[in-house]
């Protein structure tokens, strides 16, 4: 072998007249006649190697054979470019190898794909994912992802925070999505699950005094997949003992900094900016608002009966709600763009979608005559409202003016270009309700998991009122995107089982499910709490994709599978016997 001297993206006028040794790919080649010229390709760039006639005839032979993907070693002499064909654009283009010496390592079969374009469908990309992870720009998203794990683990163990590894093979904790199961060979009838995340052991670790903790953990759910969902995905998990749900907020922070800086070169104000779950979701119907743009949804009920409106009159009377938001510059929407619009929010069950224009003599617009002068006046007020304005507004039960209005803000803001979309805004979101009945189950489901600790203040509801519990819970938004989300959790043996018994579980359930934890809150369980920031999710971000996939090496589709191992697979009947299951229809 020819053992490289340098890499591919070293190269520089520093080291012209040196001989070296590159190992590589063939990203392209050019045969000019008389000369090749191969650019050289490895994880750290691309070195421009020339093959002239004067080193023989043997070698510009074997120079000449080589295609893209052949896996090569050249030795040669460095060597400044002919003026005029230096490129700007690679850290090596002053520089080029006049080459001696070539040994092919491996030759490759045709690619399937141009490597180089990336423009392959995904499912080409994924079943030869070895090729696919060859693109740079692929490259330098693990590159990224491997300093963002190096950045968490350093600033964490500087605060005293140890690394743990807590079981793969476990019992399963709900966090609201289906475990995956692993028959037992050894206990007939029994399955470990796969954690959908370490949660109940970081609790279990503050009972055994271990303070702090964190984790680079795989968590593993069964759900529906979406562009920023995987079945197996990983989290920052963190938990620390002592701790109110500001500690764990403020403990974060720096980190978060750190990594903006790094990987976006600026970092946030810190303290970030704290919402209230409620508030938020009046601002912007949703629980993980993007702050780039400032627009913000208003109740318009109360202007209901001064107009002659029955449309909204008719959902005030029924107990429906009336928001609206206003558009910056919207007013320049035709008439089939509004159609657009209005078909957009109907897909988040609004039944329409109403729509003035500000104009310098007022509101205009098919709703404009059922608003008198005053109620006008007060809308624009209400909403600083400018002309070349557009107020929106839906009339609904709350839930759909929440999706409707939340989606539309979304969707104006990116086609009204009210932010840079190279920007990032961060905050957290606070107090979101410990429960919600969930009517199709009929029964009360965690808002974020089972161990959450409620305010303090709010204790007394979980006799007369349980969804009006708030929970010491927080999670971390960055541009629109939950990256992060934890919880103080409840250390008192007395309230845990009143929330198991809340959401259903009998005491035999509980203790059956989680004795272990009931057992361990009852030998001195120190406060605590913690948080899991979603890495693939972070990565998504700080690299500009939109894609979970792109962040991910061996990524899963959106059905499940693994296109490049065929995972799930099938297996032997005799591997099944062993572990006394059956595959029925
Ligand atoms: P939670 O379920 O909110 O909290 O998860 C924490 C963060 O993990 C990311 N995330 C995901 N990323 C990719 N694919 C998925 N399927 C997926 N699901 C979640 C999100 C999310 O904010 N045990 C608690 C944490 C705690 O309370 O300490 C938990 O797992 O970015």
């Amino acid at each position: 072998m020819l053992k490289r001297t340098h890499n591919c993206g070293e190269l520089t006028a520093e080291n012209v007249g040196q001989t070296v040794i590159l190992n590589g790919w063939v990203d392209a080649y050019r045969d000019f006649g008389g000369l090749v010229f191969i650019d050289l390709r490895d994880r750290y760039g691309i070195t421009q190697v020339v093959f002239e006639p004067d080193q023989g005839e043997a070698l510009i032979a074997a120079a000449r054979d080589l295609r893209s993907e052949f896996c090569i070693g050249v030795q040669g002499t460095v060597a400044k470019r002919l003026t005029g064909k230096e490129n700007p654009k690679l850290a090596t283009g002053q520089v080029e190898m006049r080459v001696s010496e070539l040994q092919v390592y491996n030759e490759s079969a045709t690619p399937p794909f141009d490597i180089q374009a990336g423009d392959a469908n995904e499912e080409l990309r994924l079943k030869y994912r070895f090729l696919d992870l060859r693109r740079p720009e692929l490259q330098k998203v693990f590159i990224m992802r491997h300093k963002m794990n190096q950045i968490m683990r350093k600033s964490l163990s500087d605060q005293g925070f140890l690394e743990f590894e807590t079981p793969i093979l476990g019992r399963s904790t709900p966090e609201g999505a289906r475990d995956f199961l692993v028959p037992s060979r050894l206990h007939k009838g029994h399955f470990y699950a796969l954690p959908q995340s370490p949660q109940l052991y970081k609790q279990i670790l503050m009972m055994s005094g271990m303070d702090r903790y964190f984790q680079i953990a795989r968590c593993f759910r069964d759900e529906d997949l979406r562009a920023n969902r995987q079945p197996e995905f990983t989290q920052l998990d963190v938990e620390m003992s002592f701790v109110q749900d500001e500690d764990i907020m403020t403990s974060m922070e720096p980190l978060v900094a750190n990594l903006a800086q790094e990987f976006t070169g600026s970092a946030p104000q810190l303290p970030l900016l704290r919402i209230d779950y409620q508030e938020c979701m009046e601002k912007y119907g949703v629980d993980r608002p993007d702050l780039r743009f400032d627009v913000e949804i208003k109740d318009l009920a109360d202007l209901a009966p001064r107009t002659s409106f029955q449309v909204i009159q008719i959902a005030v009377q029924n107990g429906d709600r009336v928001r609206g938001l206003c558009a910056p510059g919207g007013a320049k929407y035709t008439r089939k763009e509004i159609d657009g619009l209005t078909a957009y929010v109907a897909e988040f069950g609004a039944k329409g979608l109403i729509w003035l224009k500000v104009e310098d003599t007022g509101l205009t617009g098919p709703t404009a005559k059922f608003l008198p002068e005053d109620v006008q006046k007060e809308l624009i007020e209400r909403f600083s409202a400018k002309t070349g304005d557009m107020i929106f507004a839906v009339a609904g039960p709350q839930g759909v003016t929440h999706q409707a209005l939340s989606n539309l803000r979304i969707r104006l803001g990116a086609e009204l270009k009210l932010y840079d979309p190279s920007t990032y805004h961060y905050s957290w979101v606070v107090r979101f309700p410990l429960l919600h009945w969930d009517a199709e189950e009929k029964r009360y489901v965690a808002e974020h998991h089972p161990f959450t600790m409620p305010l303090p203040e709010d204790l007394h509801y979980l006799d007369t009122d349980p969804t009006k519990v708030r929970a010491q819970a927080y999670d971390l938004v960055v541009n629109g995107e939950e990256c992060g989300g934890g919880t103080i959790r409840c250390h008192d043996p007395v309230i845990q089982a009143k929330i198991f018994s809340l959401l259903g579980l009998s005491p035999e359930d509980a203790q059956e499910k989680f004795g272990f934890l009931l057992s361990a809150l009852s030998f001195g369980a120190p406060p605590h709490g913690g948080i899991a920031l979603g890495i693939d999710r972070m990565v998504m971000l700080f690299s500009g994709l939109t894609n979970i996939r792109d962040c991910i090496a061996f990524p899963k589709t959106a059905r499940g599978y693994d296109l490049m191992t065929g995972a799930p697979g099938q297996v032997d009947l005799k591997q099944l016997r062993e572990l006394y299951v059956r595959v029925v229809d």
